[in-house]
């Protein structure tokens, strides 16, 4: 639905800009007449506006045609975005007509709009994740064997994946573990203070870690993964996005039924979305994607992490008592892990060609 209106959007930019600026070319006299604007006084630059942005009308009308193979046209917007700010700039200085300023608005309005659809076209569809509990796994014969592929510096996702793994163990999966490790020292805890903040500016602006080779093939026996990636920084942890920066390591994806587990002390959705995104950028069918928080209350959460990764355990210093909130999940959300990974045992078969 989404994708319709952002479709017949660009349509309508396209027979706005390329048949507009056809008409304004070519009726231009009277038009401005009409408008009571002056005629152009460089007719050479005016008649090369007009044949730019005929061209951004072809490209909208590109981007109508095919959107998901023209995301690099969207990034047109930008032009678009700097004519509106020059005719803003122009017209507020009272060096342009009224109607020049119709066109910068215009463009402004749809830099937005494509903006809004290049978000939309990148961005993995979650809704239809959350319409189930699990979505049907991919039509080949199940082999009942499931990789739980994790990343955990404290603890808190071990814990997630045992559950889930039990859930599966429980209804009839044979599972294998594999933890993500990091090349480099200094993603290891407790940290030091300088380690955490060397964590943290690379989390920041998103510097993924090294991972030491999985070692996983792609003709793996798996016809299930579970992937489990914790918070940092509102993204995804370092060495989880290193897995997915590899591109050697998509083949592992490619055509599985993949789940998403998430970790976090309460900001979940940015992370969940980058690694649905990365496994859909791999082409697994991700069928599920679940994400818990640790329990608690702010802002005493959001403080008790902190001194909990100061301090390295949990409880520390125990003067702080029962402020401190918990930095591992709660039995609630275990018990739903759990449960979860029955239900992906049980995931329906997609009906064949699907
Ligand atoms: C460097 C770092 C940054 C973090 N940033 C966030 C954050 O932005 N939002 C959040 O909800 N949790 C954040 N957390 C908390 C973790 O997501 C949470 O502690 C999680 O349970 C860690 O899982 P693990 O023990 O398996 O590593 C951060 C933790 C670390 C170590």
């Amino acid at each position: 639905m989404i994708r319709t209106v952002f479709r017949y959007l660009c349509l309508l930019t396209a027979l706005a800009n390329a048949g507009g600026n056809a008409l304004i070319l070519l009726l231009y006299r009277p038009i401005f007449k009409l408008v009571g604007a002056p005629l152009p006084a460089d007719r050479f630059a005016f008649t090369g506006v007009c044949a730019l942005s005929f061209t951004v009308g072809i490209m909208a009308f590109m981007i109508y045609r095919n959107p998901e193979g023209s995301k690099n046209l969207l990034v047109g917007a930008i032009g678009k975005a700097l004519y509106c700010l020059a005719t803003l700039y122009f017209y507020y200085l009272g060096r342009i007509h009224w109607f020049y300023l119709t066109f910068g608005i215009w463009d402004g309005v749809f830099a937005t709009v494509f903006m809004l659809f290049l978000i939309h076209l990148v961005s993995p569809n979650l809704v239809t994740l959350y319409e189930r509990e699990v979505l049907p796994g991919v039509a080949r014969p199940r082999t009942r064997k499931a990789l739980v592929l994790f990343y955990s510096l404290s603890g808190n996702g071990r814990g997630a994946m045992a559950r889930v793994k039990k859930g599966l163990i429980g209804a009839g999966y044979e599972v294998d573990e594999k933890r993500v490790h990091a090349r480099e020292k200094v993603f290891h805890f407790p940290f030091k203070l300088f380690e955490f903040l060397q964590i943290a500016v690379r989390a920041i602006v998103r510097i993924p870690a090294e991972i030491e080779p999985l070692d996983i093939t792609a003709d793996h026996p798996y016809d299930l993964i579970v992937v489990e990636c914790p918070t940092w920084f509102v993204g995804m942890a370092a060495p989880m996005e290193g897995v997915f920066r590899d591109r050697a390591n998509h083949a592992i994806f490619a055509g599985r039924d993949v789940a998403v587990v998430n970790v976090c002390r309460g900001l979940w959705r940015r992370t969940q979305s980058m690694t649905v995104s990365w496994l859909e950028e791999c082409r697994a069918n991700v069928v599920a994607a679940k994400a818990f928080a640790t329990p608690g209350w702010e802002p005493a959460r959001t403080i008790s992490l902190f001194v909990f990764l100061a301090a390295g355990a949990p409880k520390k210093p125990p003067w702080l008592g029962s402020l401190l909130q918990p930095p591992m999940l709660g039995e609630e959300s275990l018990a739903k892990l759990e449960r979860f990974g029955a239900a992906l045992a049980e995931r329906p078969v997609a009906a064949e060609g699907v």
